[in-house]
């Protein structure tokens, strides 16, 4: 059982601010017709869902056929964003209990609203990197959370101001604790050895581009100056690179020349907030591209379940970091040539029925990501994926289309559970990539949301790139973080380079 390592109770320290969560689509979460069914039949339909997610790769039976056309990387840079911008609709407390023994039945919409916050600053500014800055106390957290913060706050940096990060020729690591656990702002970036590595080139990124402004700034300007420019670097590969490939490229264009529907203001909404059909069913498609194995290097292969607790599982470890042979050679997962990340569709890689994390290890529902997707959605009152498409004026997906290639196990169960009619969101939208795009892309609703949801948050944001176009770092090929065409940061490929990582 793994420790330190969150999506688990008891660890809301790490959680450094509070903001809110609602729905896009309020009056859909409150009608019980656009909901699923209530009663222990839909749990229990819901719980057979799950398994019958199970995609039959492992190392061993690679299925290529599974694979899309995007490396690797995209997968957890989008598991990198989800840190970044949502926490907390992941963990059974107070409001949300799913694991084995709670009495589930779904909340009333007001009552998740009112009192379930987001313990993320949602406008894609690298909280998850950054806490709340060097010395600075969070705001609107819990009184045991602000103490946590100003000494965690503090361990983020070095005496210049530069963030801490291991790095030994090319073993890249988190910077760790005595006790193993990483000494970041957002611990579930050690929830295994690809995202926090990732994390660990992110903190590379920063302390580059810190080294890259003019000599005559003090530390202070410095930092700050490349925090600016880091953030407008990720924005904007979140925006132009990250978006067309996971999302239908003309949604996002929309999204960008046009402005969301749905979201903030155009949607009617009076304050910004983390819509709850992203966090909860919408943006946990990442699930769904995350390979049975990894080729980490040239002489290390590892299933996902190995992968699973990060660099801060003893095994792991070498001298208290990172194994050297565990360390990714990121040619691997980002270019052409690059492992591909699985295609979009209702299959979870066999090694995510077992997660091992503390507070979810052996639990039947909490153990299996599939499971706990489809029940949390449940429990939080998440309308089913026909209520949204009909919500948006798109012909939902047939019967026939929703059951396309499925077991014959599956079509029964939807048959029996009305789910034919009424399909969990987080399945439906998986069904939706692999009907309407083959699975390289989401389909027309998936894009919408996500779509949405982060190019919404970006463009209501004063302080991002789109908002600063004035700022001589924002060209209109990308951001100048450094002297040179090297400098110029494009694609999530160009951050790396210049992270000095790939
Ligand atoms: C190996 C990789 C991953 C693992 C082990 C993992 C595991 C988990 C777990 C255990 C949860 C909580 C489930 C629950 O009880 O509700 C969760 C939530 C979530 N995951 Fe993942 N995940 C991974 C990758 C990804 C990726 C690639 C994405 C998106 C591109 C993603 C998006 C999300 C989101 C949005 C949530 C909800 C966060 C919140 O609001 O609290 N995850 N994940």
């Amino acid at each position: 059982m793994l420790k330190n390592v969150s999506h688990s109770k008891g660890l809301e320290e790490e959680i450094l601010f509070e903001t809110h969560f609602d729905y896009l689509f309020r009056r859909a979460a409150s009608t019980p017709s656009q909901l699923l069914p209530e009663g222990e039949s839909t749990i229990a339909a819901l719980r057979k869902l799950g398994a019958l997610m199970a995609d039959p790769g492992t190392a061993s039976v690679p299925l290529p056929d599974r694979d899309s056309a995007t490396p690797a990387i995209y997968t957890y840079f989008g598991q990198f964003i989800d840190h970044d911008v949502t926490a907390r609709t992941d963990r059974d407390g107070s409001l949300t209990e799913i694991g084995a023994g709670a009495a589930i039945h779904p909340l009333a919409p007001q009552q998740v609203v009112a009192a379930l916050t987001n313990g993320r600053r949602p406008q894609l500014d690298l909280d998850s990197l950054y806490g709340d800055g060097p010395g600075l106390v969070a705001g609107g957290g819990s009184g045991n959370g602000q103490s946590e913060t100003r000494t965690r706050a503090q361990d983020l940096y070095d005496g210049n101001l530069r963030l801490c990060v291991f790095r030994q020729g090319k073993r890249l690591d988190l910077p760790r604790r005595t006790d193993g656990s990483a000494s970041i702002a957002d611990a579930r970036n050690d929830e295994n050895i690809i995202v926090g590595q990732l994390h660990a080139s992110m903190l590379s990124f920063h302390n580059a581009v810190a080294d890259a402004q003019p000599a005559n700034l003090d530390n202070a300007r410095r930092y700050v100056r490349a925090r600016q420019l880091v953030r407008w670097a990720y924005q904007h590969v979140v925006v132009e690179d990250y978006l067309p490939r996971v999302c239908d490229p003309a949604v996002v264009a929309d999204v960008l020349a046009n402005g969301p529907r749905y979201f903030g203001s155009a949607g009617g909404h009076s304050r910004l907030f983390m819509p709850l059909e992203f966090s909860v069913a919408g943006f946990r498609f990442g699930h769904s591209m995350i390979r049975p194995f990894y080729d980490l290097n040239a002489n290390t292969r590892r299933d996902i379940g190995d992968l699973l607790g990060g660099g801060a599982k003893p095994e792991n470890q070498q001298d208290g970091q990172l194994r050297p042979e565990l360390v990714i050679d990121w040619k691997r997962f980002v270019g052409d040539s690059a492992q591909k990340a699985r295609i979009i569709d209702p299959k979870i890689a066999a090694g995510l029925f077992e997660i091992p994390f503390e507070g979810r290890a052996g639990d039947p529902i909490l153990a299996h990501l599939a499971r706990s997707n489809l029940l949390r959605g449940y429990s939080l009152s998440v309308p089913t994926g026909q209520a949204l498409a009909r919500a948006m004026g798109i012909d939902p997906l047939t019967e026939k289309q929703l059951l396309e290639g499925e077991s014959a196990e599956l079509k029964a169960l939807f048959d029996e559970a009305y789910f034919d009619l009424r399909t969990p969101l987080w399945f439906y939208l998986l069904k939706e990539a692999a009907v309407q795009t083959g699975g390289q892309t989401l389909g027309a609703v998936g894009s919408r949301i996500v779509a949405e949801t982060l190019v919404g948050l970006i463009k209501e944001s004063p302080n991002s790139y789109l908002s600063n176009r004035h700022d001589a770092a924002v060209t209109g090929n990308g951001i100048q973080v450094g002297p040179g065409s090297a400098g110029c940061i494009t694609d999530l490929e160009s951050l790396l380079q210049f992270a000095g990582v790939l």
